[in-house]
């Protein structure tokens, strides 16, 4: 059991924390007691956002970011310590996706999301990083996807990117454990949100599909990798670092390797 307000005068960044998952992190982390930092691209988003977490008493402060240019990661990292004095938890979560097959991809559209996905979360760690050594330890979580180590047709840019997070996750947790900095992973299955319904998983059909491979037979909610992350900055989770925990209804091993039997035949 989780300790009321165990985050009370912890400071966490959540980048993309204007929408989706990365919204629903923040109404978490901000009942735990979390003062909330919402970086993002677009300032109306953010706002939006931060405004109905104060109506829930928490406090929060919103940064235009850009995460692929490292200044504005810097800017962004500046007025967190002006407002909030620390930075404890940073969760990379900003990302870009959408499907197209890998010899149709342009150069900008792959350039585009490994500058988000795998540059962004660099940039963001590196300018926290030093915060969080400063201040003695601290916690990064990258959100990834079971593609990283598994396959996705249609998401190569994607793929190829969370790839590069998972390697830096198990990176930095044995470089920065020396500084208490502990860095893992979650890895949200096929969660609906406004933003994978808009540039993943849209029609019904689609999702109707994924549901027969999913063991779970459903879509996650928002709230469930958001409770997997709580659970990883919690004392529970203190002696676990460069791991990754998927939350996906056993979605990424689906029906088996091979598929030698169909499970729905048992019946
Ligand atoms: N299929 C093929 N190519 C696409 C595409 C699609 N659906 N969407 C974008 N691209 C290409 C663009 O055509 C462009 O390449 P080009 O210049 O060769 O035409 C390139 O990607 C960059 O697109 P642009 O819209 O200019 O980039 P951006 O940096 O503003 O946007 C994206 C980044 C493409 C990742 C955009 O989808 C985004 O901002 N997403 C943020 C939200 C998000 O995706 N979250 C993940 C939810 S699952």
């Amino acid at each position: 059991m989780l300790k009321e307000k165990f985050l009370e005068g912890k400071t966490a960044v959540i980048t993309g924390g204007g929408t989706g998952l990365g919204r629903a992190l923040a109404h978490r982390l901000g009942e735990f007691g979390a003062n909330l930092v919402l970086a993002g691209r677009r300032v109306d988003v953010l706002n939006e956002a931060a405004e109905a977490l104060r109506s829930q008493g928490n406090s929060v402060a919103t940064v235009a970011t850009d995460v692929r240019d490292p200044e504005q990661v810097d800017h962004m990292v500046g007025r967190t310590l002006e407002e909030f004095k620390r930075i404890d938890i940073l969760v990379n979560n900003a990302a870009g996706n959408f499907v197209c097959p890998a010899e149709e991809l342009s150069v900008n559209g792959w350039m585009s999301v490994i500058n988000i996905v795998l540059n962004g979360s660099f940039f963001c760690s590196r300018a926290a990083g030093k915060v969080m050594i400063q201040n003695g330890g601290g916690h990064i979580i990258n959100i990834l996807a079971s593609y990283a180590w598994a396959s996705e047709p249609g998401v190569v840019h994607s793929a190829s990117a969370k790839a590069g997070v998972l390697a830096m996750t198990r990176t930095l947790a044995v470089e920065w454990a020396r500084h208490n900095i502990r860095v893992n992973g979650v890895c949200p299955g096929a969660i609906r949100t406004e933003g994978t319904d808009r540039n993943l998983w849209g029609d019904a059909k689609t999702r109707e599909r994924m549901i027969e491979r999913i063991p779970m037979k459903r879509f996650g909610t928002p709230d469930e990798p958001a409770n997997t992350v709580l659970f990883l900055l919690s004392e529970y989770a203190a002696y676990i670092t460069g791991e990754v925990i998927t939350v996906d209804g056993g979605g990424w091993i689906g029906r088996g390797t091979y598929e030698m039997v169909d499970i729905n035949d048992f019946g």
